[in-house]
């Protein structure tokens, strides 16, 4: 059996027998959910078990500022979790969820991190002393941006994407004809039939997007579909460390991949994840039931120590 067929047992074991490594949020077929610090609860998933990352970490960018939003002045913070707790300390927060992410990640797997200016080369800079290799950055301009108040500089209308491979000999995957010939009407710069370039013109997210509530940072679905649509195959394991409303897990779960999120705030689990992807499951067919494990690849799953965080049990309890 080669090494990818076993980790793919394991990490199938890992999302049908919640109780094996960790207690979850909550769980449905393909899906699953954690309250916690991104790092601790990486700590307990397996290694070299996921098809694709996609991180969307805080920006740092809380400090008081103003920004416009439907007209109306409105303050930039988008929660105590944004706020900057110093160069040395944000870099450092970077260097360790992008090590967590290497150890769980495929070795063909890839990573992508989305972010402002005010993230994007710290973690930039920490993916390129971690060994891993830049595939491409990625330009996403946002057409309907928001204006600039003060007008002494340049309106921000754009985030950067960086997409990763764990080192420079990984193949990762790129679904170059889908991206190429796919319908991508939403982007004004993509002409059909032609290859998929590096700049991306997709608005901020829809009305429709937002029915569940507000989260700060809300992915566009346009963004996540095409990622995952470029660089994961169907049934694949998609994470998301830092998931908020659980955009990720929406387009990964309509594309047919698996998906795993984590998120530090149960405000946003149990009023935007969760509900956005029970919404979603509904839509899709009931898949088949799994066949146990064998004895010894259960042992393999279960080999690293569990652990449920003070946290994560007032959580379920909660419940
Ligand atoms: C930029 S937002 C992600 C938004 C998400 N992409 C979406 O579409 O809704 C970052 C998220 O990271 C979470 N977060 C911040 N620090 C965290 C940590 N140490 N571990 C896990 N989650 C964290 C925040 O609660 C927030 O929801």
């Amino acid at each position: 059996m080669t090494l990818e067929l076993v980790n793919n047992t394991i990490m199938d074991y890992f999302l049908s027998e919640p109780d094996q490594t960790m207690i979850p949020y909550w769980n449905a077929p393909n899906v699953r959910l954690y309250c916690g610090d991104a790092m601790e609860t990486l700590e307990k998933i397996p290694d070299n078990c996921i098809d694709l990352i996609f991180a969307d970490p805080p920006y740092n960018l809380s400090n008081g500022g103003f920004s416009v939003h439907a007209g109306k002045r409105v303050s930039v913070n988008k929660g105590k979790w944004d706020v900057s707790k110093g160069f040395d300390a944000d870099l450092q927060f970077h260097i360790d969820w992008i090590a967590a992410c290497k150890r769980v990640l495929k070795p063909n797997g890839s990573l992508w991190i989305s972010g402002t200016y005010h993230s994007i080369y710290a973690c930039g800079f920490a993916l390129q002393k971690d060994g891993w290799h830049i595939v491409n950055d990625i330009s996403w301009f946002k057409p309907n941006a928001a204006p600039n108040l003060s007008c002494r500089m340049f309106t921000a209308s754009h985030e950067t994407l960086i997409w990763a491979r764990k080192d420079k000999k990984a193949k990762h995957t790129y679904n170059y004809s889908e991206m190429k010939d796919g319908d991508w009407s939403e982007d004004r710069l993509k002409n059909p039939n032609t290859q998929m370039r590096s700049v991306w013109a997709i608005g901020t997210p829809k009305r429709e997007e937002k029915i569940y509530g507000k989260h700060p940072t809300q992915k566009p679905l346009d963004l996540m579909r095409r990622i995952i649509l470029a660089a994961s195959n169907k049934n694949d394991l998609v994470l998301d460390p830092f998931c908020g409303s659980a955009t990720t897990g929406v387009a990964a779960l309509q594309a047919g991949r698996k998906f795993v999120g984590i998120d530090a705030d149960v405000e946003y689990l149990k009023t935007l994840a969760k509900p956005r992807l029970k919404d979603v499951v509904k839509t899709l067919p009931t898949p088949k039931p799994r066949k146990a494990p064998t004895k010894r690849k259960a042992a393999v799953a279960t080999k690293r120590p569990r652990k449920t965080t003070t946290k994560q049990k007032t959580v379920i309890a909660a419940e």
